[in-house]
């Protein structure tokens, strides 16, 4: 059967059936996932990137002087750009939030007092809606090819829907921009693999050259190809569909997670205080020093408060809500029978995750297999009084039960315990995430960087909906932010 997500992906191990053709698209990129790679190298681009997203939004918080703005192609546009730092390293020159910052430097007393979205209400509530400037073609068009998911979802028959949108000059002339940058890249770092002398990471864990996605696969490439006794196939279809899927996967995702995450914080301001609070907390010395946080310091000081934000809009967020396996045996399932080859649909957001749970019939519960009482023991259901709530302490723990009221409780004394209930954003086993090591590396990033420089004022009620749309994934309709910048 042709998938929703083939016509974009091609066989990228996403849409695999687990098996060898999975398996043999899941080497080439593993190495891209290692603790060493992610917390030394990837993260220090991350970090680089979230700067940018600081600056544009510093100037746009100057200009709004109070007033709400649209921030989805914000977020959207700063996460693509660690996505693409990620996978192309430091040096990649194309940037999707440059062109907003300098856009934002041309702009004229006259045009700013324009560019109001209610003409006829100037008031602090009435969003303003700054002007974007057009991004570099390869960029556009790696966007434009993830919007294509969107054109393709509502289509009676999604693989005649693919076929045709793949005929169109548009789809084809994007397919191309899209694989003329990921080519450039590749070359780039085999290019940089031959001129430092192929020291691979058989001989050092790390050399120089080896500072992004592209450049790990490459290598691993080369050393397949020489214990295989082959000329090395860098541009390969498997290689190429395997970089893509990174940017398709990791863009999307995060972005909406962010979206979601600004929406809560600036409609929960106890909990982003005491977010900020923990977060200065951890940092005593960036204040004391008047400087950022660094990326190491993000990444190494414990922060529970933090870990729990984040753990609490990825359950509420429900990014990607729905989860799905086919039965690789006859089964059952809450006491009803699952035969061989049946596709299971299950939320993510769901009840007993984001919803109280289900009354269960008991006799037929106790004829699921053992398994899923020992899961039981080790992760408690929520309390279905306040499941469906945007509360960050349900993930804390307080081993010294020492405050009577959350005002006068310590924040910072508090342990995150991950498994304190049910929650499955990056879904489970062997099928699960593979990119969650990054994407918690990014969230931390990113989140602290937004947290730490702008307090998130509430909204007006009318751009402050929690309504959704699903495609890919599950993202805001609405997503303005309305900013005031923290000094320090
Ligand atoms: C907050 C961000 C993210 C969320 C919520 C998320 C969520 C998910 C979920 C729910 C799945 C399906 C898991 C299952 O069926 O059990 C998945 C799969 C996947 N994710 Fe993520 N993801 C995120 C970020 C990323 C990033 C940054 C990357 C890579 C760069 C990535 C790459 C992938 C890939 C390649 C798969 C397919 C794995 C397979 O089928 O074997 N994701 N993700």
């Amino acid at each position: 059967m042709y998938t929703y997500f083939e016509g974009l992906l091609g066989r990228q191990h996403f849409i695999l059936k687990t098996g060898p053709e999975w398996k043999l698209h899941r080497r080439v990129v593993d190495d891209t996932m290692s603790p060493a790679f992610l917390n030394n190298l990837a993260s220090h681009t991350i970090y680089a990137r979230s700067l940018d997203w600081v600056e544009l939004w510093n100037t746009k918080a100057r200009l709004a002087a109070g007033r709400p703005f649209r921030a989805i192609h914000d977020i959207h546009f700063a996460v693509l750009d660690t996505v693409l730092g990620f996978s192309f390293g430091s040096q990649f020159p194309r940037s999707a939030t440059k062109p907003q910052m300098q856009r934002l430097a041309r702009i004229t007393p006259e045009e700013l007092g324009r560019l109001s979205t209610a003409q006829e209400n100037t008031g602090i509530n009435s969003p303003i809606d700054f002007p974007e400037d057009q991004i570099d073609e390869g960029l556009k068009s790696m966007l434009e090819l993830l919007e294509t998911l969107e054109e393709v979802k509502t289509a009676p028959s999604v693989a005649l829907k693919w076929w045709f949108v793949k005929k169109t000059s548009a789809y084809q002339y994007r397919t191309r921009m899209k694989d003329e940058c990921i080519r450039g890249e590749i070359k780039r770092a085999v290019a940089a693999r031959t001129k430092h002398g192929q020291a691979s990471s058989e001989e050092s864990e790390s050399p120089s050259w080896m500072r992004c996605a592209v450049a790990i696969i490459v290598d691993r490439e080369a050393r397949n190809a020489r214990r295989e006794g082959r000329a090395p196939d860098f541009f390969s279809t498997v290689i190429m569909e395997e970089i893509w899927g990174f940017i398709v996967a990791g863009s999307d995702t995060m972005s909406t997670t962010l979206s979601w995450g600004v929406k809560f914080l600036a409609d929960h301001p106890k909990t982003q205080d005491r977010l900020r609070k923990a977060l200065q907390t951890a940092h005593a010395n960036a204040i004391e020093q008047r400087r950022l946080p660094s990326v190491e310091e993000i990444l190494q000081t414990p922060a529970a408060y933090l870990d729990a934000v984040m753990e609490e809009i990825l359950r509420c967020g429900g990014t990607i809500p729905i989860g799905d396996r086919e039965a690789i045996v006859d089964t059952v399932l809450l006491g009803h029978r699952i035969p061989k080859g049946t596709k299971v649909r299950f939320l993510h957001n769901g009840p007993g995750i984001r919803r109280p749970e289900l009354e269960v019939n008991e006799r037929k519960y106790n004829l699921c297999s053992p398994d899923s009482k020992e899961v039981e023991k080790v992760i408690p259901g929520w309390d279905n009084q306040d499941v469906d709530l945007f509360k960050p302490e349900r993930w804390l723990r307080d081993p010294e039960k020492s405050a009577t009221s959350d005002e006068d409780r310590d924040w910072a004394s508090l342990s995150f315990d991950p498994q304190a209930g049910p929650s499955i954003p990056f879904g489970l086993g062997i099928r699960s995430c593979f990119g969650r090591r990054l994407a918690y590396v990014e969230f931390r990033i990113l989140l602290t960087m937004v947290i730490w420089n702008f307090e998130l004022l509430k909204c007006p009620e009318e751009l402050s909906s929690y309504a959704g749309q699903l495609a890919f994934v599950h993202k805001p309709r609405n997503c303005f932010v309305r900013l005031k910048t923290v000094s320090y």
